[in-house]
């Protein structure tokens, strides 16, 4: 680590402007057929999103080296992991506005992609969107057995033990109040997964021993469910203009949430303890891992 560190937001805006310039770089070319899925991918993946996954996946990275800072193949090994979680990331927000799910029409900012483009439209750029992913994980320059470990947990995350399975379980919820642990872990699956799935590739990708990855799973198990619950309470609190997406949805569709089981302040307590896990699991790490503790608190402070 070096010794004099730019502040928080100097180095999350520089790793945004970075993740998005490697996606810009990695994303299918407008003027390559078929254009408007390129185009419709393009519009899914580049709109104003926090980047936070990928942002994690740098962190981990950054705790788990063990000399302290990345060879060149790590780095770009790193920017691929990052870019292939933001990539599985975007189409799982596509499908999820789709009307056959929460129906929306904003996100980021702009209208969701079946608004923009059509409903096959939103459907085909998420499936194509997900198979990019794992061609960039195939990609890295890392030692065969850690790209096949980073392929194997992004599967897993995604899939129906993971994000996709906490989807069917949202979906099946509506209109009823689920007990705390099934909410749990419905969020768990669905939002706590890929984000678990961030932490931990740049935790394989750096090639983090058993302690450190060890501390990396505590801490992504925390700030995965703390992400979900401070959703849940911006969509209560938020405006729309701020949050980029419509406010009040989940009230309006009936959704439980940790807002509906446990009100607000139950809510915000939850998230004070989460914070405090994930500080906690990030001990044995020591100094190399700021970024992460600086992470959790953005993840549970944030305002949109
Ligand atoms: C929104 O994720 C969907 C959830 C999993 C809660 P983000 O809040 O990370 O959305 P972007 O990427 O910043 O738009
Ligand atoms: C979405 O949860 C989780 C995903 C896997 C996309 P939400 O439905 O609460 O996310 P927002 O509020 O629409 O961003
Ligand atoms: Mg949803
Ligand atoms: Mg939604
Ligand atoms: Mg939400």
């Amino acid at each position: 680590m070096s010794a004099v560190q730019i502040a928080f937001d100097q180095w999350l805006q520089a790793s945004v402007e970075h993740t998005e310039s490697v996606l810009d770089e990695l994303l299918p070319a407008v003027d390559e057929g078929p254009a408007r899925l390129h185009e419709a991918m393009r519009y899914a993946v580049l709109g104003p999103g926090k980047r936070v996954r990928a942002a994690l996946v740098h962190a981990a990275g950054e705790a788990s080296l063990q000399a302290g800072s990345a060879a060149t193949a790590q780095e770009l090994a790193l920017d691929y992991a990052a870019a292939a979680v933001e990539l599985i990331h975007a189409y799982s927000l596509v499908h999820d506005d789709l009307p056959c799910m929460d129906d929306d029409d904003l996100r980021r900012g702009r209208p969701t992609v079946h608004r923009q483009f059509d409903e096959a439209l939103a459907m085909l750029a998420g499936d194509a969107l997900q198979p990019l992913a794992f061609d960039l994980l195939a990609q890295m320059p890392i030692a065969p057995a850690l790209t096949v470990q980073a392929v194997q947990l992004l599967a897993r995350s995604a899939g129906s033990f993971g994000m996709a399975g906490g989807q069917a379980i949202d979906c099946e919820s509506v209109g009823h109040s689920l007990p705390i642990e099934e909410l749990q872990r419905m969020h768990r699956m669905k939002t706590g997964a890929m984000l678990e799935a961030s932490v931990l590739l740049g935790g394989i990708v750096a090639g983090a021993g058993s302690t450190v990855r060890e501390g990396l799973e505590a801490y992504a198990g925390a700030i995965g469910l703390a992400f979900q619950v401070v959703d849940d309470i911006l969509d209560v609190t938020g405006d729309t203009a701020t949050l980029g997406k419509t406010a009040g949805k989940d009230a309006a569709s009936a959704k439980p949430t940790y807002v509906s089981v446990m009100g607000l302040e139950g809510s915000r307590a939850l998230l004070d303890a989460l914070r405090e896990q994930a500080h906690e699991a990030l001990r044995p790490l020591g100094p190399s891992a700021c970024r992460l503790r600086e992470l959790a608190d953005f993840i549970v402070g944030r305002s949109h």
